[in-house]
């Protein structure tokens, strides 16, 4: 199971990733959850304490090992480098210990250079990322806000794209914009999921605008408190947000594993 989570700033990508992360873990799933945002703060939602981060340097900012595996330096312009470089040792080198035995791996973005950009810092992160989505674990990735991502086909691996939203015009057209690229890039499996929402009303208006919902998360003020406690959502008491993402996680697991079955047969 590999799932990229995307959707507009601020929807709530970092809070369901991580929560669902933990969910999968608990139930025995073997997972990677991978920070792709140059703001990063996966490991919060996690429950990994600051202290265990703080010295952690996100992959795309290891300019010596980016240099010592695609034979070019990041500072340099226009110099040439491998385009498939070495990646194979790199996850188990970098992935840091969260609670319920999922691996943390900070691999941030390259800010600068735009979609386009094929410089060795993009280059390795394309091929790590491409082969943790292709090896043995269930990966859960929380991409960078927006669409600029999809340009640089990051997602292209996972077996699903979860878009989130919530119920405002703005987050649904970023998640429309995001949902029309995945499919141009072949992704079959786009699901988009409705976070924050207050109201019937509001539920209806995502589900009026975007095909495959496949769930839908209340506003909660838990969440806002676990935040502001410094403690993971699903570490905070029981709360309505949790609920629903766990219905959500056991729909997930339904869809994709019983994709996995018909593939398999
Ligand atoms: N269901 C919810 N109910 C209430 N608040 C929520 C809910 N989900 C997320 N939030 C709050 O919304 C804010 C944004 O959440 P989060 O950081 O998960 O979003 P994001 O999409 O990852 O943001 P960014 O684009 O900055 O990475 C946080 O303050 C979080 O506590
Ligand atoms: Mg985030």
């Amino acid at each position: 199971m590999k799932i990229c989570v995307s959707g507009k700033g601020g929807v709530g990508k970092t809070t369901f990733a991580g929560t669902l992360a933990r969910l999968l873990a608990r139930d025995g799933m073997d997972i990677i959850a991978i920070d792709a945002d140059p703001d990063y703060n996966l490991h919060s939602t996690l429950g990994i304490k600051e202290e265990k981060i703080r010295d952690l340097v996100p992959l795309a900012e290891m300019r010596d090992l980016i240099e010592e595996r695609t034979g070019a330096s990041p500072d340099v312009y226009g110099s040439m480098f491998k385009l498939n470089p070495n990646v194979s040792d790199l996850p188990q080198k970098l992935w840091v210990d969260a609670p319920d035995d999922v691996k943390f791996i900070l691999m941030g973005t390259v800010k600068k250079g735009g979609s386009g950009c094929t410089c060795p810092a993009n280059v390795l992160l394309k091929v790590f990322l491409k082969q943790v989505l292709m090896g043995d674990h269930d990966v859960i990735v929380d991409m960078e806000a927006g669409i600029e991502h999809l340009g640089r086909g990051t997602a292209k691996h996972a077996d699903a794209l979860i878009v989130m939203t919530e119920a405002t015009p703005n987050s649904i057209e970023t998640a429309q914009k995001i949902t029309n690229l995945a499919r141009d890039l072949g992704l079959e499996k786009v699901y988009v999921i409705g976070n924050k929402v207050t109201s019937i009303d509001e539920e209806r208006f995502i589900s009026e605008h975007l095909d495959n919902v496949l769930g839908i998360i209340p506003f909660d003020h838990r969440v806002r408190e676990a935040e502001m406690n410094g403690v993971a959502l699903i570490d905070f008491p029981t709360s309505r947000a949790i609920e629903a993402i766990s219905k959500i996680k056991d729909r997930i697991k339904e869809i994709l594993c019983e994709r996995s079955r018909i593939q398999d047969r």
